[in-house]
């Protein structure tokens, strides 16, 4: 497959792996709003805070939207977008394979771009996605306003959408479909089922067996298909739909035959998203928006307007599923998942993670009325932690960094060995059973021996502790990570364990 080439390509398709991973920790006042939310606002790097989130929410994310800043060769006042080339395509690589493997199998990315870098980064997406992954480009009427001094002013933004795995689509399912708004729906023929539209009943394409004659019973008069079209459904079905009134032959009877399509099924089935979204709002009224929440001195620049991500999550998610935004800004992303009951995670790099997006947030809880607000009938409530980039894992001299707790530590060696999120508590030595394997940790007293190594060290006694957290009649290989073992080889084999020693077998992790 044909790849792209820039200055640093080498290094940055390596970066992600070579990332360390760090701690989360607890950032300002810690929790805004309800204590019980799983909503994250992380402040920093993105690059490090995704790898952060690897261990516990890899595969787990139905979507991610990110606006990266488009290298415009400007500096905006809140962040700079002004870099080289290169740069750019050093900046997303790396972070796009970090999303990629946070996406669950049917999740999908949406990635706003202006024409500068959209062409550059869907090649970059075809290598790492996979080019069948790619759904489409759609085009947002962002603005409304003419540039008179350019050669063509532009009107649009780029959304590139990309599936995880395309395969995992189903045609049916709720996803992937607009709300029916009902417009166009009538009733003239005061039909008991209610409201109906009349759709053509030729479609594009030849079919053989959707190729018949279909006279019109008021004139007599005969229809064949055009040229290289077909009805839309074969003979059978037509006879079907004849008899339950459901074919009509234009508003009179005198024309060709239409097909009734009821609201109700309509409603049922939800509207297919065309490629041409010209009715989600301009960056004109994200701004309008932005100045409403922080004033015109403190509005943020070129916000995206909070319809436009209601589209995005009307189409790819359901009500508690989890939306992930990697270049935050001013928290559009976050607000919007908020107000339509998504679970949400916001990372942001610059202080407006604080001057923005918290107070933003903060009023979203209140119950803020701009934007979407109205239309989803939003009444406030709910909360999300705030967060910073914390110690890496390991020290530089290879040891673990001691404020790493249990339930850290497990969610990074259970993710190192299964490659899947751990979702335990960190309340048992005993983490889980991936394909037929148990694992489990002594670390960190979870045992509760204050001795030095008490408890850390795999003998008689831990590992009947182990054994005693494990599903009843499991019998399979037990992998425990201890900082030392005192069993020989031969009560290994019986006992049927492997021990790797903490920290040096997990380095990679
Ligand atoms: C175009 S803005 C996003 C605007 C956002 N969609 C909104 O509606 O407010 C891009 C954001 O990405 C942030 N950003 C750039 N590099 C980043 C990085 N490495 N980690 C986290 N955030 C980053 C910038 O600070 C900026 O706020």
């Amino acid at each position: 497959m044909p790849t792209l080439n820039w200055l640093t390509r080498k290094e940055d398709i390596k970066a992600s792996g070579q990332v360390p991973y760090r701690i989360l920790e607890t950032a300002g006042k810690g929790v805004y709003g309800d204590l019980n939310n799983s909503n994250l606002l992380i402040q920093g790097d993105n690059l490090a805070a995704l790898k952060a989130l690897i261990p516990f929410y890899a595969g787990k994310v139905k979507c991610v939207f990110i606006d990266p800043p488009y290298n415009t060769q400007s500096a905006f006042t809140h962040y700079d977008d002004n870099l080289e080339h290169s740069q750019w395509l050093s900046l997303l690589y790396p972070r796009l394979e970090l999303l990629r493997e946070l996406l669950s199998e049917d999740g999908s990315i949406w990635i706003t771009l202006n024409d500068n870098e959209v062409h550059y980064l869907k090649v970059v997406m075809d290598e790492i996605f996979g080019r069948k992954n790619m759904i489409t480009n759609v085009i947002w009427h962002s603005t409304k306003s003419v540039t008179s001094t350019a050669i063509i002013s532009a009107a649009h933004t780029n959304i590139l959408l990309y599936f995880k795995k395309r395969e995992y689509w189903v045609h049916n399912r709720t996803e992937f479909r607009l709300p029916e708004s009902g417009e166009g729906f009538s009733n003239p023929d005061n039909d008991p089922r209610g409201p109906w539209k009349a759709d053509p009943f030729q479609v594009g394409g030849w079919r053989p067996n959707q190729q018949y004659e279909i006279t019109n019973p008021k004139t007599r008069k005969v229809y064949r298909p055009n040229h290289g079209s077909s009805w839309k459904n074969d003979y059978k079905k037509f006879e079907i739909l004849m008899q339950d009134g459901r074919i009509i032959f234009g508003a009179t009877g005198d024309a060709g035959p239409q097909r009734k399509r009821f609201l109700s099924d309509a409603k049922k089935r939800g509207r297919v998203a065309t490629t041409l979204w010209n009715d989600v709002d301009t960056t004109t009224n994200g701004t309008q928006h932005s100045k409403q929440l922080f004033g015109n001195d403190n509005a943020f620049t070129n916000p995206k307007p909070e319809k436009l991500l209601q589209r995005i999550m009307q189409l790819a998610t359901n009500d508690n599923d989890l939306v992930l935004d990697s270049f935050l800004g001013s928290g559009t992303t976050a607000a919007v998942a908020h107000k339509m009951n998504r679970r949400w995670i916001g990372i942001e790099i610059g202080e407006h993670a604080q001057t923005h997006c918290i107070p933003r947030l903060e009023k979203v809880i209140a119950g803020e009325q701009g934007g979407i607000s109205k239309v989803v009938t939003w009444q406030g409530g709910g909360g999300f932690r705030f967060l910073r980039l914390g110690k890496e894992i390991f020290m530089p001299d290879g040891s673990i960094n001691p404020q790493i707790t249990f339930a850290v530590l497990a969610a990074h060696l259970w993710f190192a060995e299964t490659h899947t999120p751990y979702n335990g508590k960190g309340k048992s030595p005993f983490l889980g059973i991936h394909d037929g394997i148990g694992y489990a940790l002594l670390y960190n007293g979870i045992l509760q021996d204050k001795k030095t190594n008490g408890g850390n060290i795999l003998t008689a006694t831990t590992l009947a502790k182990i054994r005693k957290d494990a599903p009843a009649g499991f019998a399979g290989k037990v992998m425990v990570y201890a900082n030392g073992c005192r069993f020989g080889k031969a009560r290994m084999q019986t006992e049927n364990l492997e021990c790797k020693q903490l920290p040096y077998d997990c380095k990679k992790c």
